[in-house]
């Protein structure tokens, strides 16, 4: 079965790319001899799982405990849940550990400490005033640690790296990062504790990681604009597209119309606060080839309105309808999100598998 088969929209994933960008990191990885504890939000399917997991420890990243549920049935055994803990969810984070899964949470603050019990946990330190965090010189981390009775180490996310605007910039803000964790397990008297950091972009450009103990990558399996916009990745390396077909025009205002609106590309924006907007996402044709200058510029819910970015009619390629096109997203995980399966080609138009994907809570 070819990709021209498929109802619209669809997610396509290039698994040659894929491959080639796992490799990527597993060889940077072990150059600077540090494990790889994936985020497995962005793929959230089992088949991307095991290619990521190939050469490493095996612990992975989940940002849901539908994650945890799904990849513990496929056999998955170490899994840090990163995303502060919630009372709500102590019921859940038990039962599976009563099923054999070592499930780790982690927490910030003093009051997580008072339901949390003897759960293993790591602490989350703030390494760039991006989201949450304990701050890693605050005066409250060594009261914290001494309350958190399984305590198995420190953890960061150095979300601002996506806001930087070269390489440099990233490789100073992994240095921060580094240095955060690194001081944080030291004024806690950690030794031989887990110390993890981890986003794609730092770990891509991280000149050292002495004292880390494992990086937590997820959106470098697929890249995105996002990335791409930062120089993290290139066009080419971007995985995932969204299969659309083109519907209709709009010829005064240089318009295509498509299926595939923001229920099929996410409303994520990205890419709209750096030097290239993207508008919804960067259009290709179906052998994923860009149109020059093309982008999906507005979006509604199943509507998808194709121009060039310049606005001008004339520069727009003639898209009959009927034509498909593949439009590369601004954040994967994001548009990933949207879909229930991956049709997975490798460079060419022919579908060799399908591969589900889990979603909710
Ligand atoms: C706690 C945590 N760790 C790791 C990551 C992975 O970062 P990236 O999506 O840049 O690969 C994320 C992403 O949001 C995260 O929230």
């Amino acid at each position: 079965m070819n990709i021209e088969n498929l109802e619209t929209p669809a997610l396509v994933l290039d698994a040659s790319i894929m491959e080639a960008n796992i490799a990527r990191l597993r060889e940077r990885m072990g150059k600077l001899g540090v494990a790889l504890r994936p985020h497995v939000k962005t793929a959230k399917c089992i088949e991307v799982a095991k290619r990521c997991l190939e050469g490493q420890p095996g612990g992975i990243t989940v940002s849901t405990l539908a994650e945890a549920e799904y990849f513990a049935a496929q056999g998955v055994r170490d899994i840090l849940y990163a995303v502060g803990i919630a009372p709500n969810k102590l019921e859940h984070v038990k039962d599976l550990r009563r099923r054999g899964v070592d499930l780790a949470v982690v927490l910030d603050n003093l009051e997580q400490t008072n339901f949390i019990g003897d759960l293993p946990a790591l602490i989350e330190i703030d390494c760039d005033n991006h989201r949450s965090g304990a701050k890693p010189d605050g005066r409250g981390l060594p009261e914290l640690g001494r309350a958190v009775k399984n305590l198995r180490g420190v953890m960061t996310h150095a979300g601002s790296s996506y806001n930087c605007r070269s390489t440099e910039a990233i490789a100073e803000v992994a240095e921060m990062e580094r240095r955060a964790v690194v001081t944080a397990a030291q004024r806690l008297g950690l030794n031989a504790a887990t110390v993890s950091v981890g986003s794609t972009p730092t770990a891509h450009f991280a000149r050292s990681l002495e004292g880390v103990t494992e990086v937590r990558a997820g959106v470098y399996v697929f890249f995105d604009l996002v990335m791409a916009g930062i120089s993290v990745c290139r066009i080419e390396d971007i995985a995932l597209s969204v299969l659309a077909t083109v519907i209709g025009h709009q010829p005064d205002k240089g318009w295509a119309i498509t299926d595939a609106g923001w229920m099929a590309m996410s409303r994520d924006r990205g890419t709209a606060a750096q030097a290239l907007d993207q508008g919804y996402g960067l259009v290709c044709d179906a052998d994923a080839r860009p149109l020059d200058g093309v982008i999906v510029s507005d979006a509604n819910q199943e509507h998808g309105i194709l121009s060039h970015r310049s606005g001008e009619a004339a520069r727009m390629p003639k898209l009959p309808v009927g034509t498909m096109v593949r439009i590369l997203p601004n954040h994967a995980c994001a548009t990933g999100a949207q879909h229930k399966a991956y049709h997975v080609v490798r460079g060419s138009r022919r579908i060799e598998a399908r591969w589900e994907r889990i979603g909710g809570w």
